[in-house]
């Protein structure tokens, strides 16, 4: 008990909330609830304490991002498949949120998504996967980042699938870490009557934790170049991004962002600035308003790009990024969570929850491109239960997609019913382009293999 205390007194927490029925708990429970206070960082824990004091602000001015292309050329298209084929490529899915906003149980991959097959999120990513490797004639490596909230239940969820068709040497999982909530007045407080609450420490460690796992080494060792990062709440984004992986070798830089143009001022998605010479992102929910509304003298909005959180890396780079920035900045979110308390036991309270994001690395890089995409091919994520970025809004986005897709592959006009395509559709082959030249789709749509 006394190297407890000591802890909390390093933590500046009081005793008294925390532990006043620490006698009537079982030794079980007793070593529970200390072995989770003895493993809280207390420099992290600081952090916290900061971040509750101040906010991550962006302190430095801000700009809208000078240069950027768009998408659309063949050639680098071309230049992205022979990497993918030299098996230079390989991707990073970040999968360990806890999809609070839609109301799920599981793990958010495990939502069944498609229209017709109600195929999940992580079946899409795998089967776009092997659809990208029969495209290049290799298998493609990925990882997903899960979360100690989830990651049993994803593994589980692969095995009972059987990896979707991939082999089992392909995919790795690691989990990411959890950061203690912290109430009201910044104290630590208990979620169950033997532990403290905790929760997800946001995607902003992914790339440090693959390092830390030894899976980036693993990879380099397999010849792996570049790392396409992707969220697993997307099923439009895209895990072998050929054009983009041609264009970020054309430019020579270290971390291309993929991006789309802003419509909506509100709509709830990160801007991309310049920050000096570097990328930056400001979180919608951080921005000032008058920034975000800000329109030019053409009444285009002054920060046209979006952040999907989409990009790809040189492997080198992330090696030396995260030996020279082995902390990340904190943003603080108050949300409604689980705690417990002598009288009721189980309680619902608002706290704060402490989150790295990913796209916080962008300032530390200093050789950046940005290729903007079309909205319709590659942004549709699925954030809520109903309304704008729900399950509905997504089908209805992946049902455009696919007609358009069948449009341009057929030249004709589909029928207005609705369709599947498999995932071999996103990876077109040349055998696969001829096959559906001037081919009509049948009148009853369905699922649509090639
Ligand atoms: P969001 O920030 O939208 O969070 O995640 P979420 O957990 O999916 O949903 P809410 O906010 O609880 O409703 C964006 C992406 O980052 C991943 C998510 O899995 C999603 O792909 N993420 C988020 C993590 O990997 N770890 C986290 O701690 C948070």
């Amino acid at each position: 008990m006394s190297n407890l205390l000591h802890k909390l007194l390093l933590l500046g927490q009081a005793a008294t909330a925390l532990f006043s029925h620490w006698k009537a708990l079982t030794e079980i429970q007793q070593q529970n609830l200390s072995s989770q206070v003895a493993a809280i960082d207390v420099p992290t824990f600081q952090l916290q304490q900061e971040c509750l004091q101040n906010n991550q602000k962006l302190e430095k001015e801000f700009f809208p991002p000078q240069k950027y292309a768009f998408s659309g050329s063949e050639e680098d298209y071309k230049a992205g498949i022979k990497a993918i084929g030299a098996g230079k490529v390989a991707c990073l899915i970040l999968a360990g949120g806890q999809g609070t906003r839609l109301g799920w149980s599981g793990p958010k991959g495990t939502f069944p998504i498609s229209l017709i097959k109600q195929k999940s999120l992580f079946q899409l990513i795998c089967e776009k996967t092997k659809a990208a490797g029969k495209c290049v004639q290799k298998d493609l490596s990925l990882a997903f980042m899960t979360s100690p909230d989830n990651h049993s239940d994803t593994l589980q969820f692969f095995q009972d699938n059987d990896f979707f068709g991939l082999a089992k040497e392909q995919i790795s999982f690691f989990s990411q870490e959890m950061l203690p909530l912290l109430d009201t007045q910044g104290n630590l407080f208990l979620e169950e009557v033997d532990s403290l609450a905790f929760g997800p420490d946001g995607n902003g460690f992914a790339l440090h934790l693959l390092v830390k796992t030894g899976l980036l080494r693993k990879w380099q060792d397999q010849g792996v170049e570049i790392i396409n990062v992707i969220l697993i709440d997307n099923p439009l984004a895209d895990p072998f991004d050929a054009e983009l992986i041609g264009f970020h070798i054309r430019q020579q830089v270290d971390l291309t962002l993929k991006s789309i143009l802003r419509i909506d001022p509100h709509e709830s998605v990160g801007v991309v600035v310049q920050n000096d010479n570097n990328l930056a992102v400001v979180e919608y929910s951080e921005i000032l308003l008058e920034e975000r509304e800000a329109v030019l003298a053409d009444g285009s909005l002054k920060y046209p790009l979006a952040n999907l959180s989409l990009f790809c890396i040189n492997l080198s780079k992330i090696q030396s990024l995260v030996h020279q920035h082995p902390i990340m900045p904190l943003h603080r979110a108050f949300k409604s969570v689980k705690g417990w308390n002598e009288i009721e036991g189980s309680e619902k309270k608002m706290a704060w929850k402490f989150e790295k994001f990913i796209f916080d690395i962008l300032p530390w890089i200093s050789k950046e491109a940005l290729l903007v995409y079309p909205r319709e091919a590659c942004f549709s994520p699925l954030k809520n239960s109903e309304g704008a970025f729900s399950s509905k809004t997504v089908q209805a986005d992946l049902q455009s997609l696919d007609r358009q897709i069948i449009r341009s592959l057929t030249g004709l006009e589909p029928p207005n019913v609705p369709f599947e395509l498999s995932q071999e559709f996103y990876y077109l082959t040349p055998a696969i382009r001829e096959k559906w030249k001037g081919r009509s789709l049948p009148n009853l749509g369905g699922y649509i293999e090639v």
